[in-house]
């Protein structure tokens, strides 16, 4: 998501950091800023690119200490007081930058708030910098330090909830940096007199090819001469020294060979983001406070409309399944570019949902003003703070999946997806048609989705090669049924997309009604045949599908002894429940779609006549 730095070492630190953060453009920014440690702190920020903030450093600006940030919004709009570094003290006594999510910044917020803190931003972040502060100097206009900055970041940390990459600058420790990880990425780059941190090895890439990979729960010490790792006691750690071997194009990519491999990957963490701070396993609540609807207008609710384009259509539509199957709420979908001119009837107690990975579609911001016109209060999902769509919808989620670089949404989706559920168990807890520990279990099942994509990823060479088999295809086909129809179109629409194969999705009980005709011998037919109510039907329509011939590739849990009798390959997903399942079958398609792409040299990343967002009608 967002990208940190950090130098210690002989030279300016400003012109070094700069130089960093350049190299963290390709990951997307809002806002950048940096922090250098002269007699005291010195910060300077600025909305848009890199150059902007150079623009407000004083030339010559001395220290050889510092600290930067690419600010990607998470928390707060795109903004130059919501740009890191985040500061506290009067004059500044501590500054931080930070990678990650705090779940519990609210609580934090309102405690330290209390206490006399004052916050000028809307970020999670600045809470950091606000404890330190309280830890290190133990009220707001604290001029003296009690503790050492590792001292008070250790207990600090013992606060926060969340992931963070952590690297902190404190007035009154000269000479050096510290850092922190838990669950972001977080690398030390050793250099002679000087050291490098960063989210990524791309921002000292040009510097040195030796570092330190930061665990989880480490914390470390930076100086011009010297890094130390201490593990969450305080004990020093003993930490090998690689080199990186990639190349500079290769390090963007985290050595993956294409952006889209690397956020297909990348899904673990994304969901994981999604959640962050949004369900209690142990009280079977979900928290969604960005809806502003208290549970009395969730049960007025008669009607949800769902607009969006695309693979987030898709999302959409599984939505609608969701909304419908769980919480009993009539629910609509429309394609954005036909809802704005089919005259639609709105009624009463109807709530919008526009589902946007960019917050820019065109189409559907016009399918927004439509129907807001009409008064309808409307939610917006997208995953780029500050777009369009969040400046004009009611409320709004966000997906927090991080920017998505290649054209072909992946893990954009499995967000989009993840908030969906979230929000039609939500509305069936608040409606009395889930108990809360019906919605325990579907919280601990959630919860256990990163890891099962994981092993899905672990097995990835067995979709390569089914993918390589079949490259040579005309035509591809993709059923699923139930919760998996959205989960087929959506697969189909990834191998058109990036492979420029004919690929269609549909309903597998539809396919006798019209698409079997183009079956021919040999047609790969993609069926998503996870266990469920339907799996028996599925059954059946495969059998159909091979009676003419076709080759079916099934998507099957790993437990399905069956699958094998019928269909031609099984590629299997871990078992989960049918209402879950859906997360993990669509990685399967996202990797199938990847390396059959790759099998044709095709342009993954940007495929022709494709945009990564749609702005003209
Ligand atoms: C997805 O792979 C496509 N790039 C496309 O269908 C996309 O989902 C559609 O253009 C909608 O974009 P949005 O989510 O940014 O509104």
């Amino acid at each position: 998501m967002c990208g940190i730095v950090g130098y210690a070492g002989e030279n300016s630190a400003a012109s070094v950091i700069i130089e960093s953060l350049k190299k963290l453009e390709y990951r997307g920014y809002d806002s950048a800023g940096i922090s250098i440690l002269g007699s005291g702190i010195d910060t300077y920020k600025s909305v848009g690119k890199i150059v902007n903030l150079e623009a407000t450093i004083p030339e010559g600006l001395s220290g050889n200490i510092g600290i930067g940030h690419t600010r990607w919004a998470t928390h707060g709009r795109p903004s130059t007081i919501n740009a890191h570094p985040h500061t506290s003290g009067n004059p500044c006594k501590i500054s931080v930058v930070h990678n990650g999510i705090i779940e519990n910044y609210m609580a934090l917020k309102e405690q330290l708030t209390a206490e006399g803190y004052e916050f000028k931003s809307e970020t999670d972040t600045e809470v950091i910098a606000h404890l330190l502060h309280k830890h290190i100097y133990g009220k707001p206009d604290g001029r003296e330090a009690k503790c050492e900055l590792l001292t008070g970041l250790r207990e600090a940390l013992k606060e926060i909830e969340g992931s963070y990459a952590l690297a902190v600058l404190c007035a009154d420790e000269q000479g050096k940096l510290v850092l922190a990880r838990k669950d972001s990425p977080l690398v030390i780059g050793l250099g002679k007199g000087e050291n490098f941190a960063a989210s990524d090895v791309t921002a000292f890439l040009n510097y040195t090819r030796d570092v330190i990979f930061v665990n989880d729960f480490e914390t470390a010490v930076l100086t011009p001469n010297s890094v130390e790792i201490f593990d969450r006691e305080g004990k020093v750690r003993e930490k090998k020294i690689e080199k990186i071997e990639w190349d500079f194009e290769a390090a963007e990519k985290a050595g993956y060979e294409h952006f889209m491999l690397k956020e297909i990957h990348e899904q673990v963490s994304a969901i994981h983001n999604t959640l962050a701070g949004k369900v209690s396993e142990l009280e079977g609540t979900i928290d969604l406070k960005e809806l502003n609807m208290a549970d009395e207008e969730i049960r007025k609710l008669s009607r949800v409309q769902i607009l969006a384009c695309g693979t987030s259509w898709h999302a959409g539509l599984l939505g609608k399944y969701l909304f419908e199957q769980l919480a009993g709420i009539h629910c609509d979908i429309d394609i954005c570019s036909e809802y704005r001119y089919r005259s639609p009837v709105i009624s009463d107690g109807t709530l919008a949902i526009a589902i946007t990975q960019s917050g820019e579609t065109a189409d559907t911001l016009a399918a927004v003003r439509e129907i807001m016109s009409y008064n309808c209060p409307t939610l917006a999902i997208t995953n780029v703070v500050g777009s369009t769509i969040t400046r004009e919808a009611n409320s709004v989620l966000y997906t927090r999946a991080g920017p998505e670089i290649g054209v072909a949404a992946t893990k954009t989706f499995s967000t989009q997806l993840t908030l969906l559920y979230l929000l039609a168990v939500k509305f069936a807890l608040s409606r009395g048609k889930l108990s809360p520990d019906y919605v325990k279990g579907f919280i601990t099942g959630l919860r256990k989705i990163p890891g099962q994509i994981q092993q899905i990823l672990n097995q990835k060479e067995a979709v390569k090669e089914c993918a390589e088999n079949f490259a040579h295809s005309d035509n591809y086909f993709f059923l699923g049924r139930n919760l998996n129809y959205p989960i087929a179109l959506e697969g189909a629409l990834k191998l058109k997309e990036i492979s420029y194969l004919h690929a269609e999705g549909f309903a597998a009980g539809e396919l006798k009604h019209g698409p079997i005709a183009l079956l021919e011998k040999g047609t790969p037919v993609v069926t998503i045949a996870t266990k469920g109510q339907t799996y028996d039907k599925v059954l059946s329509n495969i059998k159909e599908v091979k009676a003419r011939d076709a080759t079916v590739i099934a998507v099957a849990d790993n437990k399905d002894t069956e699958i094998g009798k019928y269909a031609d390959v099984v590629l299997t997903i871990p078992p989960s429940s049918e209402l879950l399942s859906p997360l993990l079958s669509v990685v399967v398609l996202q990797l199938l779609a990847y390396y059959t792409a790759l099998a044709r040299g095709c342009s993954i990343d940007k495929p022709r006549n494709l945009a990564k967002s749609v702005t003209v009608e």
